[in-house]
């Protein structure tokens, strides 16, 4: 039941300290991820694995696209990640040593279990789901699972799937690096552990994000802005808000600004930003800069520590400060709560968005 939440997103949205604890639970030592939580077979084939193919769809889609980040860095493994639809009736080169991996919440999705049958005709040297539904047919299928322990998830708006995906291919991209002879990163695995506590952190910004939410309820657009494994936390939020409010969303990698959507900008405009503590943030701050300078307003979640302050053109929400890693997922909760309440305040039906399936079993 909804328990005391007015929808069952707000409750999915809520749960999920206690859902990535779940995620985690059983599969840390110390210092490294225990590679048997993937199943016996797991350390021989992550040996194998020279590069890794990410197959899925919708947020479960923007989870790989984070992982991309992932793997790419912490276990120097090169990755393509693509949707399922377009996947499975192309004609992939799949390079010798390759992983196969799809992503699905419910494992009942007709493209992605259709790319699983179909990458099984080819050349992989195994195949992973990771998924929220033991039992479903992408589970059955695959060589390899780990389950993301989410619960059911009932809003068709996905939330605590996509944060505790984020959770599995995090523990993929750790025991991938430890399987290849990476450097261990034990302050990932101390920084996973903390995870549950920061998110608590940040639902605290509910009622801020209630009262930002108003300032999106009669607009038309939007546009979402992130630079590197924030660009796909974008692409999530503005998913979120299309979804479940109506409101027509936009997210593009920050640094593509200047080669066409700067001229969409203008004060009918809100620009909703992601705003992390990493190298790549005084690169953010000048493309914010860009949209100031044509009369954007901006709304930036951002680090305690970058130092942008709230004006009349710019709304700035703090986040506690975090791994640069886990980042994606941290930033992933105010997204989805300005989305929640925008729709609230619009009185769509949230957690039944028109048009949309919770499990999309046909293509
Ligand atoms: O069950 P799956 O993760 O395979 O579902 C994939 C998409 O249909 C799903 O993530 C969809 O995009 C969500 N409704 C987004 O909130």
């Amino acid at each position: 039941s909804k328990g005391e939440y007015r929808h069952y997103m707000l409750k999915e949205i809520f749960e999920q300290p206690k859902v990535i604890e779940a995620a985690l639970e059983g599969r840390l030592s110390a210092s490294s991820v225990l590679v048997e939580s993937f199943g016996p077979e797991a350390q021989a084939l992550f040996q194998k694995a020279r590069q890794v193919h990410i197959i899925a769809c919708g947020t479960s889609y923007h989870a790989g696209l984070v992982a991309r980040y992932w793997l790419e860095r912490y276990a120097g493994v090169p990755v393509q990640v693509e949707v399922a639809s377009e996947y499975r009736y192309r004609h992939p080169v799949v390079p010798e040593g390759t992983l196969f991996v799809t992503l699905s919440q419910s494992g009942e999705t007709a493209d992605t279990l259709a790319a699983l049958r179909f990458a099984k005709t080819l050349n992989y040297v195994g195949s992973l789901a990771i998924c929220n539904v033991p039992g479903s047919s992408l589970v059955r299928e695959s060589d390899m699972s780990l389950m993301t322990r989410a619960g059911p998830e009932i809003g068709v708006a996905s939330t605590k799937a996509f944060t505790t995906q984020l959770i599995a291919l995090m523990l993929l991209t750790l025991s991938v690096s430890k399987a290849k002879g990476q450097p261990a990163q034990p302050e990932i695995i101390g920084a996973l552990q903390a995870l549950p506590a920061l998110c608590q952190q940040v639902l605290g910004l509910d009622r801020q994000i209630e009262v930002l939410s108003q300032a999106f309820a009669e607009k038309h657009h939007a546009l979402f802005l992130g630079r590197g494994a924030h660009y796909p936390i974008a692409l999530e939020g503005a998913l979120k808000l299309k979804e479940i409010s109506y409101i027509h969303a936009e997210a593009y990698p920050a640094g593509e600004l200047k080669h066409g959507p700067l001229a969409l900008v203008d004060s009918e405009m809100p620009v909703i930003s992601v705003a992390p503590n990493d190298d790549l943030l005084e690169k953010l701050k000048s493309n914010l800069q860009e949209v100031r300078a044509r009369g954007g307003q901006l709304f930036v979640f951002a680090d305690q520590k970058v130092g942008i302050n709230s004006q009349d053109d710019i709304h700035v929400l703090e986040l506690p400060n975090v791994h640069e890693a886990l980042a994606p997922l941290l930033y992933t909760l105010p997204l989805q709560l300005l989305s929640y309440h925008v729709a609230v305040l619009k009185g769509t039906d949230v957690d039944q968005p028109r048009n949309l399936a919770k499990s999309v079993t046909v293509e």
